[in-house]
């Protein structure tokens, strides 16, 4: 696409027309959503369509990819104070069908949590449609460089170059959080749709990587290739290094 807006309002009109689809056949619509600068334009448009075009989402089950650990859910710095502030808070979503994993979850029972998380996806029926963003390292949720291909929802490290990358959303490095619960790439891999999106020069090394050479867990991305309906929504600008 020429711009991230008009990448980014034909991943929220797919995902518009996947709701509606479920909603015309009496069902449930799961959406796996992501955070991070790259999906906002996205949650802007769904909420245009919301406010401007009847697009309800009173059908849809959300599932978030991650969460800082640990984290207070209003701190300024959370995915789900961001998630309800980029789209919750402004479509007529059930908040019984909103999960993120939580960075309150208490340390010694977090094993279970993510279990749960895993089994609650299950019992919705599997994600319909994913989005995901990319890492500079090659990182989809939190999967980190070397996480298995048949990881599951964990806690997980940060690498220093994402601490760094997220430095700008704290005050200082020393505040970013050091650990994560991330969706595994496992799961990630079950969703029956997804799109990847990437914006911008900074991208278009790791874009390259993930699309062009051999499928490796040090590029978490690069599994991708072997899922069976999986989009890359690019700009001009991360697709350049593409041959
Ligand atoms: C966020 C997430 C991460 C980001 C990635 C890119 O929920 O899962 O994988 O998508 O770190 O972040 P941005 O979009 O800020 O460049």
């Amino acid at each position: 696409f020429d711009s991230l807006k008009l990448g980014s309002v034909f991943i929220a009109r797919e995902i518009a027309a996947q709701i509606r689809q479920k909603q015309a056949e009496g069902k449930h619509c799961v959406l796996g959503l992501a955070t991070g600068s790259s999906p906002k334009t996205i949650y802007a448009e769904l909420v245009r369509l919301h406010r401007e075009e009847g697009l309800s989402f009173a059908n849809v089950i959300t599932f978030n990819l991650d969460e800082y650990f640990p984290i207070d859910n209003d701190a300024l710095q959370s995915y789900n104070r961001y998630m309800r502030e980029q789209l919750f808070n402004h479509v007529d979503i059930d908040p019984v069908n909103i999960h993120i994993p939580n960075g309150e979850w208490p340390k010694d029972a977090i094993k279970k949590f993510c279990a749960e998380y895993d089994n609650l996806i299950e019992q919705a029926g599997g994600i319909d449609v994913q989005i995901l963003g990319i890492g500079n390292n090659g990182h989809i949720g939190f999967n980190e460089p070397g996480s298995s291909r048949f990881s599951r929802t964990r806690l997980i490290t940060l690498d220093n170059s994402t601490r760094i990358a997220n430095a700008y959303e704290f005050t200082n490095i020393s505040q970013v959080p050091r650990l994560a619960v991330t969706m595994g790439i496992d799961t990630i891999m079950k969703a029956r749709k997804i799109y990847l999106m990437a914006w911008g020069p900074m991208k278009a090394p790791v874009i390259q990587k993930a699309v062009e050479e051999h499928v490796t867990e040090q590029i978490p991305a690069s599994i991708l290739q072997q899922h069976n309906d999986t989009v890359f929504v690019l700009d001009q600008m991360a697709a350049a290094e593409l041959t």
